[in-house]
């Protein structure tokens, strides 16, 4: 959407006139590094040219105005920033924008007037690929914009990720919002979620393409789903505390972990841990693949995260494994996971060139034959952090 279509989809909603802001802010995805964020673990994700795009306008009054042109039959939401600026589960996707609202607010940045938004997005709806935190950042990113609060993006990455917390409920980390934030173009993010500190790398994908392919599957129980396994972590993380002085499963090495698992009193809390320390390992020694340009390592890596994912985490199911075991099939993938939460959501591949349109084409149809519904495919690019259009 160019920025000119986007005005003119603001005015056709809300009428023209003053001053707009435009932005843009991306979806992610997560290359390696999965369910280690809340753990002290490392991740390894990019921000992709897909994402959501915002306009909006200040008001005279209190009344803040949401139009989705994803969710048209919604037509405009109300909120207002006197009287309805609390989690209103009535009020739909708009709780994303609205908890950016709140959570300004909470620190010390109260909006002193309402506003017009109009927010169109071209990421899959409910794909993984972070619409909500795309929503959140650019949310932060507008309201920067309108009333000159001046938050730099790794800040806003914070409140947004405070936001999901506090006022929508998700207990999630770090990893997408960051992403989010602090993308750049043909760069991947290796970020330490304990320290923050993080650095790109550059991805020089020669001769092949990240592919995504997303199950289309309804993510019902996902939000409990997640906030179970963060729990079974932590107390995991309690036991062997008992004996080791440390802050986080991200500290542990495997063979420190193996040494000391018998701390853990049940072996289903045994297997989720061991995912959260292996899988940290596993992206650390997966950066340092790609570094010295050994990406079918990299590929291989990619695989036996999706193995622990299933195995000992049991966050795929059998649509998401569907789609990693049979592109393991294809001649050409070097490599493919589950990405995101899971439980539905999506699948990354890298494919080399020549290969995409058979790899496409042949999960795709193993894909519907044993699931019953098709899959759905996209060739992303990698892009940068939210910004102003
Ligand atoms: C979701 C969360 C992230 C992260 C991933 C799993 O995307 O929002 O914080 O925990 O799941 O890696």
């Amino acid at each position: 959407m160019t920025k000119e279509e986007l005005l003119r989809e603001f005015e056709k909603t809300y009428g023209a006139g003053g001053e707009i802001a435009t932005v843009f802010s991306p979806g992610r995805v997560n290359l390696i590094g999965e369910h280690t964020d809340y753990n002290g673990g490392h991740v390894f994700p990019c921000a992709l040219t897909i994402g959501t795009y915002f306009a909006a306008r200040k008001r005279t009054d209190t009344k803040v105005h949401f139009y989705s042109g994803n969710f048209p039959r919604q037509g405009v939401v109300e909120r207002d920033i006197a009287a309805d600026l609390e989690f209103n589960r009535r009020k739909g996707f708009s709780n994303y924008p609205m908890g950016m609202v709140w959570t300004y607010g909470k620190h010390g940045m109260k909006a002193d007037c309402g506003f017009d938004v109009y927010i169109w997005g071209n990421i899959p709806n409910s794909s993984g690929l972070s619409s909500s935190a795309s929503i959140e950042l650019g949310m932060g990113k507008i309201l920067n914009e309108l009333f000159r609060f001046d938050v730099p993006n790794l800040q806003i990455a914070l409140y947004g990720q405070y936001s999901e917390n506090n006022y929508n409920g998700v207990n999630c980390g770090i990893m997408d919002q960051f992403a989010i934030a602090m993308g750049k173009k043909d760069c991947a993010m290796f970020l330490d979620t304990a320290t923050l500190q993080y650095e790109y790398a550059p991805i020089e994908l020669q001769g092949m393409k990240i592919v995504i392919s997303c199950t289309n599957k309804k993510r019902g129980l996902a939000d409990s789903k997640y906030n179970e396994r963060r729990a079974e972590c932590e107390e995991a993380l309690s036991e062997l505390q008992a004996k080791l002085p440390i802050k986080a499963l991200g500290e542990l090495t495997e063979e420190e972990f193996e040494a000391n698992k018998d701390l853990i009193k049940d072996p289903v809390r045994i297997r989720r841990a061991r995912h959260a320390v292996c899988e940290n390992r596993r992206t650390i020694a997966a950066v340092e693949l790609l570094k010295a340009g050994d990406i079918a390592g990299f590929g291989k890596l990619m695989n036996a995260s999706h193995i622990s994912l299933r195995d000992d985490y049991e966050v795929t199911g059998i649509e998401l494994d569907t789609l990693a075991e049979e592109s393991w099939k294809i001649e050409g993938c070097i490599g493919a996971r589950m990405t995101g939460a899971g439980f539905g959501g999506c699948a990354v591949a890298i494919v080399k060139d020549e290969a995409v349109e058979q790899y496409i084409e042949t999960v795709g149809r193993k894909y519907k034959e044993k699931i019953g519904y098709a899959a759905d495919f996209y060739v992303v690019e990698i892009g940068d952090g939210t910004y102003v259009i």
